[in-house]
Order: C-alpha cells, then structure tokens, then sequence
C-alpha cells in the first residue's frame, strides 16, 4: 500500500500532472492511494466532464481520494450517501473515487490522517451561486465543533493533515493579500497539535515551507 498527494486538479484542467507521462503509475493497484488536496472538481456540473472524469479516474490504477476545495458543486458532493471508511465517514462517489469529509479521522497504512477541506474564493466577485461558488466553501459551525471534538478524542494528536488552504500564519507567507477567515484561524489553533506532516493545495504552488508544512500543485509527492 502506498500513499500520493497533490496539490488541486479542477476538473481536467491541472490534471497533466496525473498523465501517463508525468506520473508513472504501473505498479499500482487499487489498494495504492492518491490523495487531491481540493479543488478536484470531478463532481462540477454533472456533465459529459464529470462522466469523462469518473471514468478516468476509475481506469487508473490507483484509489483516488480527495477532500473538497473551494471550487466543488457542494450541491452534488451532498447527493452521495455518507459511509464509513477506514474509521471515518466519505462520500463514496464511485468504485475508487472517495471524498474525505471534514473534521474526520482515518486510519490507512498505520498511520491516522485528519482532514478538512474548504475554502474561502478570492475570485467570488467573477463567480455565481449555484453555478460556479457556493457558501458550502466554507465549513459551517458543527463541521468545526465535530473537527474539534473528534482531534480531542485522539488527544490532539495525528501523523498527517490533509487540507485545503493553511493556517492563517502560513497564507500571509504564500498570499500576504488574502486575509484570514474562519477556516485559516481554525487551523491556526491546530497548528498546536502533534503531527508529523501537513499537506494543503489552493495556493497553486510547490513549496516545502518548513519540515512539516508543503504547499502542493505540481508536484506529486509519495508520503508511504
Ligand atoms: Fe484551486
């Protein structure tokens, strides 16, 4: 078993870096893992994209998961059923296409994850409800009191997180003109946990920022 991740694909756009070509991926199989870090967008209009896309992604020889992004049809992503997987809830959206939920917990390879996707746009002026934004970018107040509640039970103690945009102090170094929200200043407070790693997209760049925090776009990184 082994484990990807990257940074934001939206929809068949940023997706080059999963090609044949750019991501050899022969010795896989369904029970190797490649995480998006949001901004997926394979569920985004319902369309002939979104059937194209559900079935490449099936054709690989991998199990994609990824967790939502700002750009997402949240209105889609809550059609699917909610089940359990490897201790945390997903949305199952095909065979080998999961989306992680926000504030759960896994447990995959001996190792737990804690991810919570979301994001504000910066873009949401060019943007119209329904269509191409959603308030659901953002977390709402029981996503982040169950966040809170399922980090307590585990002692505040993970091996790697998985998001969308960083904490507060981070996104000043990335992007010092996007201001702090409710979601980056949540994830200022779990800055203090114990963790190994933290993996995050949205800001469209590869950076290792210090030994625990990596911005990822490009790059596809093996963490196991
Ligand atoms: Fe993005």
């Amino acid at each position: 078993m082994s484990l990807y991740v990257c940074g934001d694909t939206h929809q068949d756009i940023d997706l080059h870096k999963l090609s044949s070509a750019r991501f050899p991926a022969k010795d896989l199989t369904k029970d190797d893992f490649l995480l998006i870090c949001g901004d997926c967008g394979v569920l985004w209009d319902g369309g002939g994209t979104d059937r194209y896309l559900k079935k490449w992604y099936d054709g690989k020889p991998w199990t994609t998961l990824f967790i939502d992004g700002n750009h997402e049809n949240f209105d889609l992503l809550e059609q699917y059923p909610v089940s359990k997987w490897h201790g945390g809830n997903v949305h199952q959206i095909t065979d080998s296409i999961i989306h992680l939920m926000r504030g759960e917990l896994y447990t995959l390879g001996g190792y737990t994850f804690f991810t919570m996707g979301g994001a504000s746009s910066h873009d949401r002026e060019y943007r119209k409800e329904g269509r191409s934004w959603w308030a659901r970018e953002m977390p709402s107040e029981a996503e982040f009191e169950k966040a809170r509640k399922n980090l307590h039970a585990v002692g505040s103690r993970v091996d790697y997180i998985f998001t969308h945009c960083a904490s507060s102090e981070i996104q000043a170094m990335l992007k010092p003109d996007r201001e702090a929200d409710a979601l980056t200043r949540f994830f200022s407070e779990i800055e203090k946990m114990e963790f190994r790693a933290w993996f995050f997209g949205h800001y469209h760049v590869d950076r290792r920022i210090d030994e625990k925090h990596t911005a990822l776009y490009e790059k596809v990184v093996r963490l196991f």
